[in-house]
C-alpha cells in the first residue's frame, strides 16, 4: 500500500518535474529565438513601410549603373559606421562649426565616398515612408544590395537600428585599422568589435572591389619585399615615390568591379595591394583560411555573409535609443 502510494506520489512528481522542465524549455527555446543582439529583426519594417527594401534596392541598382565604384562605396560606408560605437549611422554626419564629426577622420578624409548616394537613396525612402527608415539600416541594405549588384552572395539583412545624434572623430581614429596594420593589429581590432579571425579574413574579402590611393599602398610597392615584382612594377607608374597621393588603383587587380573570391588567389600570388591585405598570406596563422577561400568561392560566400550580419549587429541603438533621422546628415 505504502509502497504503490510512493510509486503514485513519485509518478506524479515526475509528471510535475517534467511540466516545470518543458516549460522551462519553451522559454528558453523562445528566448533564443527572439531577436539578439539589441532586438534586430529581418521583419521590422514589413509593416511600417513595406516598400523599403524595393526602394533601397532599386536605388542601389541605379547608382551602381550609372558608377559601379559606388557598390565599393557603399559597402564600405557600413564598414566605418559600424567599428565606431556601432551601426548607428554615425558616419553620415557632417562636421559642422560646432559639430566635429568622423568623416574628417584619418581613415575618412578624402576617401569615404557615397553620401550623395545616400542621400538619394534616404529621399526616396523617406517618400514611400516619412520618417519611418533609419540611416543605419539604410547603410546595412545598400551593403548588401551592392555586394549582390556586383555578383556577390545575398543574405538576410537583420533591421531596427537607430542614428546616433553623435558621432566620435577620436573612435573613428581609434577603432578603424589603417592599411599599415600587422596580422596581430588586424586580429586584435576585430577581436575588440567581437569578430573572430576568421571574421577579418573573411571581410577582408571585401576588397575584391573597389579602388585605393596611391598614399595607402606606396610604402608596400616601394618598399617591401613580400610583393610580386612585377606587379609592384606596374604600379609604380600611377603611383610615384612622392606625389600623386590621390591616384587610384584597384584593390583586386584582376576585377575590380566583380564580387568573387580573386582578392584572396591574389594574395596568394603576393599581389595584395595594401600592407594588410599581404599580411593575409605572408606565412602566419591566415594562410590556410585564405587558401581555403582562394579555392572555394562557396567557403568564402559563406562566411562572408555571416561576418556581415556579425559586424551589422555590433552595439545598434534600438528601441528608444537614439532616433530616426530625417535626413542622413544631420541629428533631427
Ligand atoms: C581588414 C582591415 C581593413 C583595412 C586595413 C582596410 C583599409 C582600406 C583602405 C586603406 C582602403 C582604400 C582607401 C583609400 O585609399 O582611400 C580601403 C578600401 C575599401 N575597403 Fe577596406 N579595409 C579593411 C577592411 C574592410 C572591410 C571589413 C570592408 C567591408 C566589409 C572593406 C571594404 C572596402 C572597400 C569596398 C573599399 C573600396 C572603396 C571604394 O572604392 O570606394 N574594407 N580599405
Ligand atoms: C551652432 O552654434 C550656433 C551658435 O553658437 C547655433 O546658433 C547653432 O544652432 C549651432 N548649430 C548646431 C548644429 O548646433
Ligand atoms: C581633410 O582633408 C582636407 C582636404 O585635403 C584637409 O584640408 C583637412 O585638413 C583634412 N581634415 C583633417 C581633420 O585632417
Ligand atoms: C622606404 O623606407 C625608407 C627607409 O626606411 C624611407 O626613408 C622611405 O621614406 C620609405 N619609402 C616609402 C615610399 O615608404
Amino acid at each position: 500500500m505504502s509502497n504503490s502510494l510512493n510509486l503514485k506520489q513519485a509518478k506524479n512528481l515526475n509528471i510535475a518535474f517534467t511540466k516545470i522542465f518543458l516549460s522551462y524549455s519553451i522559454a528558453l527555446v523562445i528566448l533564443c529565438l527572439s531577436p539578439a543582439n539589441g532586438q534586430l529583426s529581418s521583419t521590422f519594417y514589413d509593416k511600417t513601410c513595406p516598400k523599403a527594401m524595393s526602394t533601397i534596392k532599386a536605388a542601389v541598382k541605379q547608382a551602381v549603373a550609372m558608377e559601379k565604384r559606388m557598390g565599393a562605396s557603399l559597402l564600405r560606408l557600413h564598414f566605418h559606421d559600424c567599428f565606431v560605437n556601432g551601426c548607428d549611422g554615425s558616419i553620415l554626419l557632417d562636421d559642422t562649426p560646432n559639430f566635429t564629426g568622423e568623416k574628417t577622420a584619418v581613415p575618412n578624409n578624402n576617401s569615404v565616398r557615397g553620401f550623395d548616394a545616400v542621400d538619394t537613396i534616404k529621399s526616396q525612402v523617406e517618400a514611400a515612408c516619412t520618417g519611418i527608415v533609419s540611416c543605419a539600416d539604410i547603410l546595412a541594405i545598400a551593403a548588401r544590395d551592392s555586394v549582390v549588384e556586383l555578383g556577390g552572395p545575398t543574405w538576410t539583412v537583420q533591421l531596427g537600428r537607430r542614428d546616433s545624434r553623435t558621432a566620435s572623430r577620436s573612435a573613428a581614429n581609434r577603432n578603424i585599422p589603417p592599411p599599415t596594420s600587422s596580422l596581430a593589429a588586424l586580429i586584435s581590432s576585430y577581436g575588440n568589435q567581437g569578430l573572430s579571425t576568421k571574421d577579418m579574413i573573411a571581410l577582408s574579402g571585401a576588397h575584391t572591389i573597389g579602388q585605393a590611393r596611391c598614399t595607402n599602398f606606396r610604402a608596400h610597392i616601394y618598399n617591401e619585399t613580400n610583393i610580386n615584382s612585377a606587379f609592384a612594377t606596374s604600379l609604380k607608374a600611377n603611383c610615384p615615390s612622392t606625389g600623386g597621393d590621390n591616384n587610384l588603383s584597384p584593390l583586386d587587380v584582376q576585377s575590380a568591379t566583380v564580387f568573387d573570391n580573386q582578392y584572396y588567389i591574389n594574395l596568394k600570388s603576393q599581389k595584395g595591394l595594401l600592407h594588410s591585405d599581404q599580411q593575409l598570406f605572408n606565412g602566419g596563422s591566415a594562410d590556410s583560411q585564405v587558401t581555403t577561400f582562394s579555392t572555394n568561392q562557396n567557403a568564402f560566400f559563406g562566411d562572408f555573409t555571416a561576418a556581415m550580419v556579425k559586424m551589422g549587429s555590433i552595439k545598434p541603438l534600438t528601441g528608444s535609443k537614439g532616433e530616426v533621422r530625417k535626413n542622413c546628415r544631420k541629428p533631427n
